[in-house]
This record gives C-alpha cells, structure tokens and sequence, in this order.
C-alpha cells in the first residue's frame, strides 16, 4: 500500500517528491493481445506511468450495457500495468474529446428530448452517474492507496474549452470521489487565462495541454494554481489527421527539445501519444469549426512508437532525453521488421442495391427519420417520385454523405465537407435512392450531440418527400453476407467483396488502400476501420494478434468503386504524404 498525495510544490508518493513521467496510450486504440508489448516499450524508453482515457459510447453501445470485453478490457489492461511496474492515470471524461467518436459521449444520450450536454442538467447526470459508477468500480480497487497502480484520475476534459457551468464541473468531482476515488483528482486545460479559470475547481489539481513553450505556458498554469506540482497533462510531440489532409508529423529535434525545456522545468508530464494506435471500426470522431473534417483511421499520430507500436526516432530522441532526467533501462526495443508481403484478388461481390434485405432490415417511414432514430452508421433510403422533367433534389443538411441513385443509376453525391446539399436529377420520375454515411461525430465544441442522417426536409423542388423506406445496414454482419450462398454480377453502388489469405505465420500486416475508392474492411471478422482514397493514409493497419496461421479471411465494402479488385499487403506503414 502506498501513499500518493499533492504536496506544496510536488507530488508526494509515500512521502518523497516523485515525477510523473507518463505516456499516453489508449487501450481501446490497440489491440488486447499487444498491451503488454506497448506497456514494456513504454517503460524502456524511461516512462514510470500510463495514461488513458475511458471511452463511455465504447463500453456502453446502448443504455444499460456496460462491455468490458476484449478491447474494452480496462482491469486487465490496468493490473498489465502494474505488472510491468508502472503506475497509471485513468480519465474517465465522462466527455474525452481525443479525436474520438462524439468525444466518447453515447450516440443514444440524444435520443432524450431537452439533454444537456456537458453541462449540470438533469438527465445529463443521472446517465453519466451509472456510467462513472461502473468505471470507477474497476478503478477502484485499482488505485495506489489500495495496492494498484492508478495515480490520479482527471475530472472531465478540457472543460474550460467548452463550458462554464461549474456545478456541472464540481457534481462530476463529487460523483468520482462519492465512487470511491481517494487519489487525488485533477482537470487540465488548455494554458489560456478564461480555460483555466472556467475548467478548474478548488481542491482539484489544475493541468495544462499543450506541446510548446513549457516556461511560458507553466506560468499561466501557475497564475491559476498557486500550489502544488506543475503538470502538462497532454505534452502534444505529434497530431492527428483527417481525410483529404496531409500527415501531420512534427520535427523529431523540436519535440526532443521541448521535452526538455518542460523537464528542466522540474515538472511532471504526460507525452500525448506514447502511442496512439488505430480507430478501429467506426470509432474516429471529426472536428467541425465551419468544415467538417473527418478524423482518419490510423492515430499514428506521428508518436514516439507508430501506428504498429514499432519505436519511431522520436523514440529514441526522448528516451535520450528522459535519460538526463531519470533512470533509463538500459535494454531498447528491437526495430521494426518488414511485414511479410501478399497479393491476393477479391471476389464474389454481393451489391447491396441487387438485394438490399440481405444487408439489413427494412422499416417504413411518413417523413425521413435520422440514422439516430435508426441506430445505424450506413442506411439505404428509398421512395418513389414522379413529377415532370428533371428535378431539383435538396437536402438541409448532409451529415455527412448521401450517394444518390436514380432507377438504379448513380446520379451523384451530396458530401457534407464540400458543403452540398443539392443535385439535379435527370428526371423527376422512378426510384429514388440515398445510400447515407455517418463519417464520424464531432469530438470538441458546440456540435457534440449532434444527430446523423439527412436533417432537415428532403425536397424535390418544392415538395417536401415522404412514405420512405429504410433499410440500415448491419455492418456487423456484412462479413458474414456470403452465408446465403450468392454473389451478384458486377453493378454500381456499394458492394462486399472478399479474399482469403493464406500466411505460415502471425505479424502484423498493412493492407494498402490507395487504389480502391472509399469503404470499410474487415479481417477474419474484426473491423479494421475506414479507408479513402483521398488518403493520406494509404494502409489500414492489421494488428498480429488477428492474422492466423494458415487461412484469414480478408472483407471489403467498397461504397464506390474498386477499380481493382487487388488487396496488397506491404512491407511498412504508409501514412501519407507530409505537408512541409
Ligand atoms: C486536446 C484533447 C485531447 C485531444 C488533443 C488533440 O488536448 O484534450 O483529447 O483531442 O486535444 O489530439
């Protein structure tokens, strides 16, 4: 049992002034079989703490559920930690922003008339209660004063950013300690006056996210918490990507610099990524500040080990400069080796406007409901129109993709980051189809919440189109289309494809995407995420721990087109092109 207390100006573990030197690394970002892996690379390069998030839509996909399987495994992921003798920091949010779908906020919350999001309103509460009530039951038991490794728990996210409702703030502080949380509680925000002064609560360590200028940012930090130890709790070395942008990488010289500025400083910190990992399935969020921007697959996010958890020279550089500050072990990870190489051709496409109630189950609709209301990420609407001549066909608002179909034919699409929500058809009269994407949900600021689907009426001219069918995807079961036997002959719209791969042993692979169009893979069952032409990742990630000896069984749902129907698996990551 040990001691773990905020003192005038350090942390006091049993006692002695201790530094907090942490890297980020979210356990739902990687798979179960390579925490271990990660956790020790991570002591290596000199760390003494892990931190991660807890993501609530995760391991509550619908109210009342709690998952704690597999890669939702926080006790299993936590007691790796300790095993490899480091401490950890566990933030629960209930709001974690992190480039993560909704910010880890449950899609389903919205679903309850007059919610208020972050903020202290009744049903808002109560729901984020349970959830906090069923995290901290496994931190619990967890935490340093109990023989576990947990340091610190942080109260929300950057709240200063968003809010000012400091009842809100406070009553999720007192839901975390009324839980049984006896560690010392913290917030972080970013290092400007008006953030820290609305995201910050006495008697709860104030920190700062940032990756610049330590010296500077500290004393803003300082201004608002007089005591106590200095702490970045996000000291950002890379960053994330969106599609159509470039990869963001930052100098290895620079980061390694900044380091050391903020360690010389004499302060503790959390490297935000050690190691960011993947969005597997459809859990990447979008930020929104007038464009929407859906965040990619990979959160490589140019971190000290990559994508595939191989140490980068960003590893090297710091576990250099960590070295002049703390004892180093003295052992270095082995670098990476190329990952065995296959070809293999994808087959036997099924199309989903072929036989749509094969993909999912039909409902009917007076007026068009959102894919909310349908708990769905992909649905395929349908009615009939019948006016004269072309048509004008309009939309309120696209969030955040709709292919258009007319009798079967593709008319074009309406894609919410160039803004569109009109299109002409070439007549007013046939079958109408809008196959309709959820890209990922805005994680930071005001549209957090904020319903999926064609919002707003959908007009063709002036007539306000009703009677509609929808039929929502199952994605979930889209590796298991071919049970049924058939495949269908080539044809536009999304179709399933797939492959089998036969490999003499396990490792990672790197699928590589750049010559399909846009859509989501799966191996042997497992969602791999997104791809898109438009890049700039150009490889989905295949974590070892899935690939089998002998046969894997490789899916792909092309929404567009699959020029070639080739799947290449390449040597090495690939993440994109950088902007210089
Ligand atoms: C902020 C948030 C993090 C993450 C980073 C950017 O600091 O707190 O969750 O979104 O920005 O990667």
């Amino acid at each position: 049992m040990s001691d773990f207390v905020i003192g005038e100006s350090d942390f006091l573990l049993d006692g002695r002034p201790f530094r907090i030197l942490s890297g980020a690394l979210h356990y739902f970002r990687v798979h179960p079989g390579s925490w271990a892996d990660r956790i020790e690379k991570a002591r290596l390069m000199g760390l003494n703490t892990i931190e991660t998030y807890v993501p609530w839509n995760a391991h509550s996909p619908r109210r009342g559920v709690f998952d704690t399987e597999g890669m939702l495994d926080l006790q299993e992921f936590l007691r790796l930690v300790a095993e490899a003798g480091l401490y950890a920091i566990v933030r629960p949010g209930p709001y974690i922003c992190a480039e993560w779908d909704n910010g880890g906020l449950p899609a389903w919350l919205f679903s309850q008339p007059g919610v208020g999001v972050r903020r202290y309103e009744k049903q808002f509460m109560t729901a984020v209660e349970e959830y906090l009530h069923n995290v901290l039951s496994i931190v619990r038991p967890l935490q340093i004063d109990q023989g576990g490794p947990v340091l610190l728990v942080q109260v929300e996210n950057e709240y200063g950013a968003f809010g000012d409702d400091q009842v809100y703030l406070k009553s999720v502080a007192e839901i975390i300690r009324a839980a049984g949380i006896t560690v010392p509680l913290v917030t972080v925000d970013q290092p400007v006056g008006n953030m820290l002064a609305a995201g910050g609560l006495d008697g709860v360590l104030r920190t700062g996210s940032f990756g610049s200028r330590a010296t500077e940012r500290f004393a803003t930090l300082r201004a608002h918490q007089p005591t106590g130890p200095l702490m970045c709790m996000e000291f950002w070395d890379g960053w994330f990507d969106h599609w159509g942008g470039p990869h963001h990488t930052t100098s290895v010289e620079e980061a390694a610099a900044e380091l050391d500025a903020l360690l010389a400083s004499g302060a503790s910190v959390n490297i935000y990524m050690f190691h960011g990992g993947t969005n597997f399935g459809l859990t990447s969020g979008a930020n929104d500040k007038g464009v929407y921007r859906p965040t990619i697959t990979s959160y490589d996010y140019d971190a000290p080990l990559d994508e595939a958890g191989n140490p980068t020279p960003k590893y090297d550089a710091f576990r250099e400069v960590i070295a002049r500050y703390a004892p180093v072990p003295d052992e270095r990870p082995a670098p990476a080796a190329p990952a065995p190489t296959y070809s293999v051709t994808l087959e036997e496409p099924i199309r989903l406007l072929a036989n749509p109630g094969h993909w999912g189950a039909w409902s009917d609709h007076a007026s068009m409901p959102t894919l909310d209301e349908l708990d769905a990420r992909l649905v395929l609407f349908r009615t009939d129109i019948d006016v004269e001549g072309p048509a004008l066909l309009t939309v309120g608002d696209v969030r955040d993709r709709a292919m258009v179909f007319l009798d079967g034919h593709p008319v074009g699409v309406l894609d919410r980051e160039q803004h569109d929500n009109a299109i002409m058809l070439p007549r007013g009269r046939g079958r109408l189809e809008l196959v309709v994407e959820d890209q990922g949900r805005v994680n930071y600021g005001p549209r957090i919440g904020e319903p999926k689907g064609l919002i707003g009426s959908v007009r063709l001219g002036s007539q306000v189109l009703s009677n509609w069918s929808a039929c929502t995807i199952d994605l979930d079961a889209v590796p298991g289309l071919w049970a049924a036997g058939s495949t269908d002959a080539l044809g536009v719209g999304p179709t399933a494809w797939r492959a089998s791969l036969e490999v003499e042993r396990s490792a990672d692979l790197f699928l590589h995407t750049e010559t399909w169009g846009k859509g989501i893979a799966w191996f042997n069952g497992f969602c791999l995420g997104r791809y898109w032409r438009r890049g700039p990742q150009a490889t989905l990630f295949v974590p070892g721990p899935l690939v089998r000896p002998g046969l894997n069984e490789l899916v792909v749902l092309e929404l567009d087109v699959l020029a070639d129907p080739t799947a290449r698996f390449g040597p090495r990551l690939s993440l994109g092109p950088v902007e210089l």
